[in-house]
């Protein structure tokens, strides 16, 4: 049984609708899961939501709704359709709800509280309902004399509860040492930076039980608690594989040919949680950590984290509305390097949505077959090379397979998108349109459009998992899926071997893959 290649998202809070920082990470995911497919390797991505916590159940009081239904509402009319509507390929989606989550939450609390790492507590301190974390008083911020969470900017609220506690501490130098010879296990390195001078400051046992509200997974031993909602939570990640089934189930089969989780995909808000807690929450039950966490950058609106809370959140279809899926997965990707706050600006995606996608990509696209059509009947010509052609997709391939793999999306694009203006530069400089004036050319001039069309072909394939849809037009535009078979499954290792398009293919013009944008946005 080989290995899946495991990628998770954060699961979601089901306050409200997603916007377009939650969309970052999935379609981030997304990108990186399909390009792991067209590698060839067996992939599992999971997305999901949230429901539990305080948080949740405040918003559905706050709009006369039970928490179940309001989550029920959310999930199936926003979320779901929002992925959808994203074009993301996740192969499971889970709720927190869900009772595959809560029993397995259960059972894996009672091991460690049998194995003794959970204790009787008292907890008095502030609380973040937005965050859902308990805080330490240095994280906290002063706005008109009030004590506020940084990321919120709303005032913190004081806890004093008898509750559960889960052994943290001692987990501090097993996790200092776990970073100290798996570097790559937190990453970018500001990440991991970030996390071990946290650990190297202390850390104190974690309270994961709640007493003062029922909306959560009640503690299977003292039922007048509910589990802390991160402590649910994390545990997603490994209850939707299986977690604590007997080993030849299926959920038990299933976990050991996903676990480890290859890469968390998290925000930066989340990142302590995801690279001190959770590690540690399995080392206690003996199972092995995640290979890889990966904080990326937030958006920003006004200098400031997008969010909802602050009015600030920008659904995903009011980009797509304008631009489209697709130059939405790409934009975000390309213009921000993963790891790096960035803004977004109509402006700035306007730019480069003519410039890189319109003019480089899509004209290209449709002008290399009106070329066929006009010149060669709509029948691709027989094979050619170009050796300047071949060896700058060879590198073109070489970089986007480690960039990407490395999580630098934007470096990986980058080398596609050069490749893309180095077979521009070719068609300019061949000039087919002068060379179709003389018929002594026609050899030339058929040369000319094989390698044209054999290099469209490889940019199909190469911005596949980035711009799905437009990637099968054009993929369809050239004939391919009856010699090739479906885009998905061509492989990124053999995309640089030149001459697949099969000589006779018939090629058909494209409807523009990306229109004119209408100037009054
Ligand atoms: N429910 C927790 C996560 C639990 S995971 C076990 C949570 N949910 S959230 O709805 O608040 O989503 C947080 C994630 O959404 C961030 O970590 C990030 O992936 C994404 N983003 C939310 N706002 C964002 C920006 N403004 N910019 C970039 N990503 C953002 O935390």
């Amino acid at each position: 049984m080989t290995k899946s290649f495991y990628l998770t998202t954060p699961i979601y809070y089901v306050n409200d609708a997603p916007h377009i920082g939650h969309a970052y990470t999935t379609v981030a995911g997304d990108v990186l899961t399909r390009w792991h497919r067209q590698k060839g390797e067996s992939v599992w991505f999971l997305t999901g939501t949230d429901e539990h916590g305080q948080k949740v159940m405040r918003t559905a009081e706050e709009n006369n709704t039970a928490p179940q239904a309001w989550v029920d509402r959310l999930v199936q009319d926003a979320w779901k359709p929002n992925w959808q509507a994203l074009n993301i390929a996740n192969d499971d989606f889970i709720r927190t709800t869900e009772k595959r989550h809560t029993e397995r939450v259960q059972k894996f609390l009672q091991s460690l509280k049998d194995s003794g790492h959970i204790y009787a507590g008292k907890y008095e301190g502030p609380y973040c309902v937005g965050c859902e974390e308990f805080k330490l008083p240095g994280d906290l911020i002063e706005i008109d004399g009030k004590k506020c969470c940084p990321i919120h900017s709303k005032p913190i609220e004081l806890v004093n509860e008898n509750n559960w506690f889960f052994k943290l501490s001692a987990f501090v130098e097993p996790l200092l040492e776990h970073y100290r010879k798996n570097p790559d296990a937190c990453q970018p390195e500001s990440a991991r930076n970030e996390v071990v001078s946290f650990l190297e400051g202390g850390v104190t046992d974690l309270s994961i039980s709640r007493s003062t509200f029922d909306w959560g997974i009640p503690v299977p031993w003292d039922t007048d608690q509910v589990v802390y909602v991160w402590f649910d939570a994390l545990l997603n990640y490994a209850t939707a594989v299986g977690l604590t089934d007997a080993l030849d189930s299926e959920g038990g089969k299933k976990f050991a040919q996903t676990w480890p989780a290859d890469v968390h995909l998290v925000g930066k808000d989340i990142l302590r949680f995801h690279a001190v807690i959770w590690p540690a929450m399995l080392m206690a039950a003996g199972l092995d950590v995640p290979k890889k966490v990966f904080a990326h950058g937030w958006l920003l609106v006004g200098g400031e984290k997008m969010s909802k809370s602050k009015l600030t959140g920008i659904a995903p279809k009011d980009i797509t509305d304008h631009f489209g899926v697709d130059a939405f997965r790409y934009y975000f990707l390309r213009a921000i390097p993963f790891g790096t706050d960035g803004s977004f600006s109509w402006e700035d995606m306007s730019a480069r949505y003519t410039s890189e996608l319109a003019n480089d990509f899509g004209n290209l696209a449709s002008r290399s077959a009106a070329m066929v059509e006009k010149y060669c009947g709509g029948v691709l010509p027989a094979k050619s090379n170009d050796a300047g052609l071949e060896s700058a997709l060879k590198e073109a391939a070489t970089k986007a397979d480690a960039a990407i793999c490395d999580l630098d999306f934007q470096g990986g694009i980058l080398a596609i998108m050069d490749f893309c203006k180095k077979v521009n530069g070719y068609v300019t400089e061949k000039e087919p349109w002068i060379l179709a004036k003389d018929p002594a050319n026609q050899q030339i001039l058929e040369d000319v459009l094989y390698n044209t069309a054999e290099s469209l072909r490889a940019l199909a394939v190469l911005l596949n998992a980035v711009m799905p849809q437009t990637c099968e037009i054009l993929w369809s535009s050239l004939g391919a899926q009856a010699s090739l078979g479906d885009l998905g499954a061509q492989k990124i290792s053999d995309v640089a071997t030149w001459g697949q398009l099969p000589p006779g293919a018939t090629i058909t013009k494209t409807p523009v893959l990306f229109p004119r944008l209408e100037t009054n946005a």
